[in-house]
């Protein structure tokens, strides 16, 4: 990964940041983004590789759709090429809450920030492709169904459908990022990490987390372990070209039926684009290359 640049969303702890210590391993420069400074501070010192380059750090609470277009613009005027964007950040919450945009936080936060991130990047991507998109998803997905009349759980509410629903969005969104970025150099691919030992869901959990934390140790993958899959997609030569793939145990796999609705791909990405308000049908436009 010499030579290159690679952003991780939510890199102060967790699969985010030994996402970003294996890629900083390998020699890539190292771009992470944080809600709080210091956390951010200790764990760009964690992931710097020793005699590699420091970590760059962007701090700004990635529910609210103003920080993520101020760290947008942030990112651009910093990072003159960006070679592989992982878009890690997200989490479960038991009971709804809802972001200072008036969305709901799981929705928001899984979805609507990767998919406006992504907009707002894809220009640096395509100018310097070949480029990679990788999205941490879940096998929750598998359980997902994304309820278009109440996609914010305004009618009726469970942590765990919202949590499911915003996972197989991350698959959706992708198959679809995938067919629109065709030709540009830039891939787009999606992973479940496994289940893996973190802050996950430490906020507010619900009732699978509270049972399963006593027995964490015996039955979760450790961080390191549980980042394998997204290294793999973020910088695997075995990856390049490959698009619109879902991963699991660095292996490529089937997703959930769900998943291939192309219907339902496109209709989410018109209503998540008018949620954060860009053009659905222009905005992942650049120069195309020759893909042969
Ligand atoms: N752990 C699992 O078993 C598992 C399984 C399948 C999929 N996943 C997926 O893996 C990804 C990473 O999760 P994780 O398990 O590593 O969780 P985690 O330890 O809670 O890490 C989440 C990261 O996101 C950051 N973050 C949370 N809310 C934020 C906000 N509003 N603005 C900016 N940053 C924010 C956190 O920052 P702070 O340091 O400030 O909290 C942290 O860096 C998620 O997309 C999750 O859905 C996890």
């Amino acid at each position: 990964m010499s030579g290159r640049t690679v952003l991780v969303t939510g890199g102060t702890g967790g699969i985010g940041k030994a996402t970003a210590r294996g890629l900083a391993a390998l020699g890539a420069r190292v771009a992470i983004t944080a809600r709080d400074g210091g956390r951010a501070v200790a764990a760009a010192a964690e992931i710097r590789a020793p005699g590699g380059p420091p970590v760059e750090v962007f701090v700004g609470d990635m529910s609210a759709q103003s920080e993520v277009r101020r760290l947008g613009a942030e990112l651009l005027a910093a990072l003159p090429r960006i070679d592989v964007l992982v878009n890690n950040v997200g989490g479960f919450w038991n009971s709804r809450h809802v972001t200072s945009d008036g969305l709901e936080l799981t929705f928001a936060l899984n979805h609507l920030t990767p998919f406006l991130l992504t907009h707002l990047l894809a220009g640096r991507l395509i100018e310097g492709a070949p480029a990679r998109v990788v999205t941490v998803s879940s096998d929750a997905q598998r359980l997902g169904r994304i309820d278009f009349d109440d996609l914010q759980g305004e009618r009726s509410w469970s942590g765990q459908r919202a949590y499911n629903q915003s996972k197989l969005a991350n698959i959706l969104f992708t198959y679809e990022l995938a067919r629109r970025l065709d030709g540009t150099g830039v891939t787009a691919n999606v992973l479940h990490p496994g289940i893996v030992r973190t802050g996950f869901g430490a906020e507010d959990p619900g009732r699978i987390q509270r049972v399963i934390m006593p027995f964490a140790p015996l039955v979760m993958k450790t961080p390191e372990r549980g980042a394998l899959t997204s290294i793999h997609v973020a910088s695997s030569p075995e990856v390049e070209g490959v698009t619109g793939r879902f991963f699991a145990n660095c292996r490529p796999r089937r997703s959930s039926r769900r998943s291939y609705d192309r219907d339902d791909a496109r209709r989410l990405w018109t209503v998540s684009a008018g949620l954060v308000g860009v053009d659905p049908d222009t905005a992942l436009t650049g120069p195309r290359r020759s893909t042969s």
